[in-house]
């Protein structure tokens, strides 16, 4: 880096890419980035150095700038620098021949046509009706209307080269009260979903349960009681008998813990509760109805079935070496990896949650923790960033370390961390040692822009996904077995409370007319599938 920082402060001027400036056609320098952005060439300079002290929104703006003209750096200056997003994948790489290149979905994100089909309504559908939850009231009424754009979406997935998609089925559009009527126009949806998707060579992955719990069992109680837990299995067999002779893989639940932390602990998502005792008790009956669930596909799926969980794990690092952090990475590690990782490997809650949080421990059958800690074929991960710690000097309270100098972030104030994925890989085969794992998500936010005609820049994204696939191609080649790696999001969606204001996509989605477009991240991917899998 250092070569890198000489050669940009040396050649304040120094040229890149090409560019139109004025309506002439010449080649972009720092200086045009810095005059565009309105700050000074010292200040792009740092950004593109990763210098910690550029506030985050003009650090955010000066990318995009760079971003929407297509300006990089000097490739024999990144490549003196040693840049990582120049590193290559290793000769011959280490990804298998059945490796699932996939990007994912989920149904209240993507489907829209919420009132449609006989589909029953969610806690999503309500909660997002409440003042102040979501960026500027938005909802997933309509979302990307994949709901009737499959088809179409089926076949850019194919020009994508993806060789999975991981979607999840809405529980409320196959029964809308959550039991009782099946909705056959609802099952007939992911009948052709799944039929479109073998037509084209695409495995299809199965999300049970994507956080849309029907609102008649919200009603009911919900991830409070139990009955929701035997629902849900009742579900999941449904759903294994009507797709289990073309479904082979199946993911019970994404992200457990914000179904049950920010569901019903804080209260940031729905259905909006906030209370301890009720998080840990709705983590209790969803780990429940994981364990249920999986006995009930692996009997009625008519093919071999591979049946895994998917939890959103984050490496928590100490930024020092007091006491007070050491015990700080250990409390957020039980908090956030551990309160699933614990009962689904180990049977037992890791011991420190219920002191933790302040709360007691939930009501738990004696049979409750064998059923949950069944055995799985895979584990999925998800992955997005990590969390870093201190404690400041005189106190004894750590603190996020925010924002972590040196660091990029994502539109969503992410840090960027390839590293974390394949710390968190690492330890949790260490610790864990899962049968097989799938990156079910990994992807950034930016602000994309699209130019009205066919190309919408992304490089940062590119480079996000690269990196963080040298990651994982690193710990392959150390034996942890990964069977595939899916990129949130295949399109630009409702991200939940933040609405649409968030884009994840390889396709951007152009609300007003729902046109898509294939950014230069997607068309990148598919470049990256076809190279390793043509070497394979
Ligand atoms: C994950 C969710 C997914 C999406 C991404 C950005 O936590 O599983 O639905 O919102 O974050």
């Amino acid at each position: 880096m250092q070569t890198l920082i000489l050669v940009v402060s040396l050649l304040g001027s120094i040229a890149f890419c090409k560019g139109t400036i004025n309506g002439m056609t010449r080649k972009f320098t720092i200086r045009d980035i810095a005059q565009l952005a309105g700050v000074s060439i010292a200040t792009v300079s740092r950004v593109l150095n990763h210098k910690p002290d550029v506030d985050p929104q003009t650090r955010e703006r000066i990318l995009h700038i760079m971003d929407v003209h297509s300006f990089a750096p000097d490739l024999s200056a990144v490549q003196l620098a040693g840049s990582p997003s120049r590193r290559k994948l290793s000769s011959p790489h280490a990804f298998p021949p059945d490796f699932l290149w996939g990007a994912a979905t989920s149904a209240y994100q993507t489907e829209g046509a919420v009132r449609e089909g006989g589909r029953g309504p969610s806690i999503w559908d309500t909660f997002v009706r409440e003042p102040g939850t979501t960026w500027h009231g938005e909802t997933g009424d309509v979302a990307a209307d994949h709901y009737h754009w499959m088809l179409d979406d089926v076949a850019l997935m194919k020009e994508l080269q993806l060789k999975a998609y991981r979607f999840s089925v809405s529980w409320p559009r196959i029964l809308p009260q959550g039991n009782g009527p099946i909705n056959a126009c609802g099952l007939d949806f992911y009948d052709r979903l799944v039929d479109a998707l073998l037509a084209h060579d695409i495995c299809p992955v199965a999300t049970l349960y994507h956080w849309d719990l029907p609102l008649a069992l919200h009603e009911q109680g919900g991830w409070l009681t139990r009955e929701t837990a035997y629902a849900f299995a009742d579900y999941a067999e449904l759903m294994a008998r009507k797709l289990g002779d073309r479904v082979s893989w199946w993911v019970t639940h994404n992200e457990p813990w914000c179904s049950a932390y920010l569901g019903y602990g804080i209260g940031t998502h729905a259905p909006g509760i906030r209370d301890f005792s009720s998080a840990v008790l709705a983590s209790h009956h969803i780990l429940l109805s994981h364990g249920l669930a999986t006995e009930r596909i692996r009997a009625h799926a008519q093919t071999e079935a591979h049946i895994g969980i998917t939890l959103n794990l984050t490496p928590i690092y100490a930024a020092d070496e007091s006491e007070a952090t050491q015990q700080g990475v250990e409390q957020l590690d039980v908090l956030h990896n551990r309160w699933f990782l614990d009962p689904l490997f180990r049977g037992t809650y890791p011991e420190q949650l219920f002191n933790n949080l302040g709360v007691a421990p939930p009501a738990i059958k004696n049979i409750d923790m064998q059923i949950i800690a069944t055995p799985l074929d895979f584990l999925g991960v998800n992955y997005y960033s990590r969390s870093l710690i201190r404690t400041p000097l005189r106190t004894q309270h750590y603190e996020p370390v925010v924002p972590v100098p040196e660091a990029s972030y994502t539109q969503m104030a992410w840090e960027i961390y390839p590293q974390g994925l394949s710390d968190m890989l690492l330890r949790v085969q260490r610790d864990y040692a899962p049968s097989a794992i799938l990156i079910t998500e990994n992807g950034a936010a930016f602000e994309d822009s699209w130019d009205g005609r066919g190309h919408v820049p992304d490089k940062r994204r590119v480079r996000y996904l690269h990196e963080h696939l040298l990651e994982l191609e690193t710990v392959l080649k150390q034996g942890v077995p990964i069977s595939g790696y899916f990129v949130w999001s295949l399109l630009d969606n409702f991200e939940w409370t933040d609405g649409y204001s968030k884009r994840f996509g390889l396709i951007y989605v152009d609300y007003i007319t729902q046109r898509r477009i294939i950014k230069e991240s997607g068309r990148w991917y598919a470049a990256f599938i076809k190279e390793v899998t043509a070497t394979n």
